[in-house]
C-alpha cells in the first residue's frame, strides 16, 4: 500500500476531475450510494455528524440536507477546496471542514451524535486506528456507518464487474479526471486488496463498534457498514 503521502498526492491530482469522474465511472449510481447511506445513518435534525475522508464533500452535503449539522475531515487540502464551489451550485451553506489524518482526528471526545465515511477507509493506513478514532469522537449510543467498495460474488455478474473494474476503469478514469498517476490502477488494486464484508465486521468489531452489520448495494459492488458505540 502506498504511503500516506503518496496517497495525499495522487487525490491533489486527482481532485480537478474528482466529481466528473465518480457520476461517469459509476453511470451516477454513486449519488444513490450515499443517498441509501444517509438514510442508514438515521439522521435526526440538528444531530451534529462527522465525515472523515470527506473528500470534495458529497456525503456532507448529503448528510446536511438530511438535517445534520456537518464537520468534513480530510487530509488533502486540495479535495477540500473544491467544497466552496459545490456550496454555491448546490446553494447550500458550506458545512465546515478541516484538514486532518483520519488516524488522528482532531475532537473531542463523544462530540459527535454519528461519524461516517465514504470511499475513504480503504485508502488509510491503518483502518482499525481511524475506526477507533471515529469510534472515539462520537458519543455512546451513536453511529459509525461506513460506505466502501466490495466485490460481488456472482459469477456473471462478476466476471464482468472485474473486466471493467480492472481493464476499462484504470483507463477510462485517467481519460475523464485527467490523473496521470495511476490513481484509477490504484483504485482497483485498494479495493482488490481491502478486507470486506465479515472480514470488515471483524475489523468494526476490534475498533470497539458494537452490533455491526452490513448492507451490499448494487449486487455486491459496494456496501454499507453500521456499528454503534456502546452505551454506558
Ligand atoms: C475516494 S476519496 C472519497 C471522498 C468522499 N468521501 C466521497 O465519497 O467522494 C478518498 C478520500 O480520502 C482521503 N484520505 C485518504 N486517507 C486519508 C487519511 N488517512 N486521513 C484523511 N483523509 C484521507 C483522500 O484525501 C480522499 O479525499
Amino acid at each position: 500500500m502506498p504511503d500516506g503521502a503518496t496517497i495525499q498526492r495522487m487525490f491533489a491530482e486527482v481532485a480537478p476531475g474528482y466529481d466528473r469522474a465518480n457520476r461517469a465511472l459509476s453511470l451516477g449510481i454513486d449519488v444513490w450510494w450515499r443517498r441509501v447511506t444517509t438514510g442508514i445513518v438515521g439522521v435526526k435534525s440538528g444531530e451534529r455528524g462527522l465525515d472523515v475522508c470527506s473528500g470534495t464533500g458529497d456525503l456532507c452535503f448529503a448528510l446536511q440536507r438530511a438535517g445534520a449539522e456537518m464537520v468534513g475531515a480530510d487530509f488533502c487540502a486540495p479535495m477540500l477546496s473544491f467544497t466552496h464551489d459545490k456550496a454555491q451550485r448546490l446553494g447550500a451553506r458550506r458545512p465546515r471542514f478541516v484538514t486532518a489524518d483520519a488516524m488522528q482526528l482532531p475532537f473531542a471526545d463523544a462530540s459527535f451524535d454519528f461519524a461516517t465515511v465514504a470511499f475513504g477507509i480503504r485508502n488509510v493506513q491503518e483502518p482499525v486506528v481511524a475506526l477507533r478514532e471515529m469510534a472515539r469522537v462520537v458519543r455512546p449510543g451513536g453511529r459509525v456507518v461506513v460506505l466502501e467498495f466490495a466485490q460481488p460474488r456472482v459469477p456473471l455478474f462478476g466476471a464482468l464487474y472485474r473486466f471493467y473494474f480492472g481493464r476499462v476503469l484504470p483507463w477510462l478514469g485517467g481519460k475523464i479526471s485527467g490523473a496521470k498517476n495511476g490513481a484509477y490502477r490504484y483504485l482497483h488494486d485498494s479495493v482488490m486488496a481491502f478486507p470486506e464484508r465479515d472480514a470488515f465486521l471483524g475489523l468494526m468489531r476490534e475498533a470497539g463498534l458494537a452490533r455491526p452489520r452490513t448492507r451490499l448495494l448494487t449486487g455486491g459492488v459496494a456496501a454499507i457498514y453500521r456499528g454503534e458505540v456502546e452505551a454506558g
